[in-house]
């Protein structure tokens, strides 16, 4: 039998319970083999409901398992950096939450130690493992749309409680850092560049203190504008818009296609000038359904067990945290 990387999941984070360890259990190169929590009774209850067989009451205690060869880190935003660095001074290659971390200059230690321990580390932004996402990006790089100028990406839900950590700035919450980071990744996803400028405008909460609704504006060195809003405070809408010379894709269902329906599946809306002429051709692809966190953890654990980078390496998580540092900086008007 093949070798399957030995996923130790460190804390009970409900999007672990709800997409990732499943993933992991239907990926065809990896095993669950561990979870640790704060508290040792609460392991061991969520080790039962998800037929895991080694619960720890500690993170560090996983991170000494030799047993574990990676782990999937979803510890609330500002824990990110200490506990991945943890993992690697333990010898274990991680697969961290979205945003790597408080900051680029945290997210830049990370991937410095992680590069001198020879471990891989890679940021789980798992819409760009589904299909449709390559689909955009083919159509993109094939000049389907002319010469891009703008693209205008949306990230918004409700929040559903006031305690959500997502609201506290002590574990680096906010609209940007929660949501937004999907809207600056995409951008940075299909130009294929870094943003040279910002602005933004945001509203910070008066009781939480984190920015719970932001637009912002970035420049790319080609020229392409990329206009965002996210927000905890407004509807649930996941869309981008890539517009070119010549043609445009609207993508509806951008960041968790599954949703609303995980069975259906997704489509693309693409309008493209006739040549020589004003008329527009109009087309929807459809793209067949596909599990984004699957083929998210099945690249991460291939990358170990083949020995090469992951699809999207440190340096991308450190550059998407360089340009959340340039909207932040842009919103406080520093
Ligand atoms: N890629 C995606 O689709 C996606 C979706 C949602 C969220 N996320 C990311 O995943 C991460 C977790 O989000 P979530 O909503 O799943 O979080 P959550 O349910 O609130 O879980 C966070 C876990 O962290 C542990 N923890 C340690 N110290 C904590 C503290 N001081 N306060 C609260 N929890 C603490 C707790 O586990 P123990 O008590 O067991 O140790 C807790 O269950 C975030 O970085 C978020 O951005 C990604």
């Amino acid at each position: 039998m093949t070798r399957k990387i030995r996923w130790g999941i460190i804390s009970t984070a409900r999007i672990g319970a709800r997409h990732v360890i499943p993933a992991i259990q239907q990926s065809s190169n990896g095993v669950v083999a561990a979870v640790a929590s704060r508290d040792l009774a609460r392991a061991q209850d969520f080790a039962a409901a998800h037929g895991i067989s080694k619960a720890y009451g500690s993170y560090e205690e996983m991170i000494a398992d030799p047993e574990i060869d990676a782990i999937y880190n979803p510890l609330p935003n500002g824990m990110h950096g200490e506990w991945s660095i943890a993992c690697a001074e333990g010898g274990k290659h991680v697969l961290c939450e979205k945003p790597l971390a408080r900051a680029a200059a945290e997210a830049q230690q990370m991937a410095d130690v992680f590069a001198q321990k020879g471990l891989l580390l890679s940021e789980a932004f798992m819409y760009r493992f589904h299909p449709q996402t390559d689909k955009v990006k083919e159509l993109v790089d094939s000049g389907a749309l002319g010469k891009l100028q703008f693209i205008q990406a949306t990230f918004n839900f409700m929040i559903g409680s006031e305690e959500d950590i997502r609201l506290d700035p002590a574990l680096a919450g906010g609209a940007l850092m929660d949501v937004g980071c999907y809207c600056l990744n995409i951008m940075r996803h299909l130009t294929g560049e870094e943003p040279v400028e910002a602005r933004a405008l945001a509203d910070f909460g008066a009781r939480s203190g984190v920015d719970e609704r932001m637009v912002g504006v970035l420049r790319f060195p080609s020229g392409v504008m990329g206009h965002f809003d996210c927000s905890f405070r407004t509807l649930f809408t996941q869309t981008y818009e890539v517009r070119g010379a010549d043609g445009r894709i609207l993508v509806e269902r951008a960041y968790v296609p599954f949703r609303p329906d995980p069975e259906a599946p997704v489509t693309l809306r693409l309008w493209r000038r006739q040549p020589g002429s004003e008329a527009h051709e109009y087309r929807e692809i459809e793209v067949p359904r596909a599990n984004h966190y699957v083929l998210m953890v099945e690249d991460f654990a291939a990358a170990i067990l083949e020995a090469r980078a992951p699809r999207f390496g440190a340096a991308d998580g450190v550059a998407n945290m360089r340009a959340i540092d340039l909207l932040y900086a842009a919103a406080r008007g520093s």
